[in-house]
């Protein structure tokens, strides 16, 4: 079944607990954290110690999208922080930097996973591929919540899908941005397995309504 992550980035930071107890309560399967660092993006958001709070309030897996420069710096300290899995986005460093970053969150006993923004392609993924638990592919600049969904990445999505079920790999495919009950059956038919949205679940007044018709759509 597919998989719905909520992004917290569109909750109400003051009542994180509570966000969080209502989409677990909703269904969601994980909470999608989202870190930016106003240099790898344009946008400042939430890190560490945000992220430390949130793991004493849940049990429910965090997804953590790292939106960050040179992200292997911080891959040790958001495993300790609490993060289930540590996303990093390959254009964020060199190739063997990002290899080093996924090797240091399995040895700490953690999921990792890799993204890719809009305009980079698939085959950027192939080489990390037997390495993840998860791609991530952006269908919105990343930076900022509410934009609208891009589905010229569809294609993109559809590559990995087919090289990850090629090689057998348990690499799970999740697709983030303008991800809401209009567009999520794109996402599905194109073969995501995790849906990550943010003011499609946090902007709609009852969470568990939302989730639920992002699910069925
Ligand atoms: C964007 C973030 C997304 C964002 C999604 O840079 O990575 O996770 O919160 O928000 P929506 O679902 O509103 O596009
Ligand atoms: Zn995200």
């Amino acid at each position: 079944m597919i998989k719905i992550a909520p992004s917290i980035l569109s909750a109400d930071f003051a009542r994180l607990g509570d966000e969080v107890a209502e989409i677990r309560a909703g269904g969601a399967d994980y909470v999608h954290f989202d870190v930016m660092d106003g240099l790898f993006v344009p946008n400042i958001s939430i890190g560490i110690p945000v992220l430390k709070s949130l793991r004493r309030a849940t049990d429910m897996f965090l997804d953590v999208h790292l939106m960050i420069d040179r992200p292997l710096r911080y891959a040790e300290a958001f495993c300790d922080a609490g993060a289930d899995l540590v996303n990093f986005h390959v254009e964020a460093d060199s190739e063997e930097n990002i290899r080093a970053a996924i090797e240091a969150v399995k040895a700490r006993g953690k999921k990792a996973g890799i993204t890719l923004k809009p305009k980079t392609p698939a085959e950027a993924a192939f080489a990390f591929l037997p390495l993840v638990d998860l791609v991530l592919v952006m269908t919105v600049e990343p930076g900022f919540g509410g934009q609208r969904f891009m589905a010229d990445q569809m294609p993109k999505v559809a590559e990995l899908r087919r090289r990850i079920d090629e090689l057998a790999l348990s690499c799970e495919l999740e697709v983030d941005g303008g991800v809401d009950e209009h567009t999520a059956a794109t996402t599905k038919a194109a073969g995501a397995d995790v849906l990550v949205a943010g003011s499609a679940v946090f902007g709609r007044p009852d969470r568990a309504a939302a989730i639920r018709a992002i699910r069925e759509a």
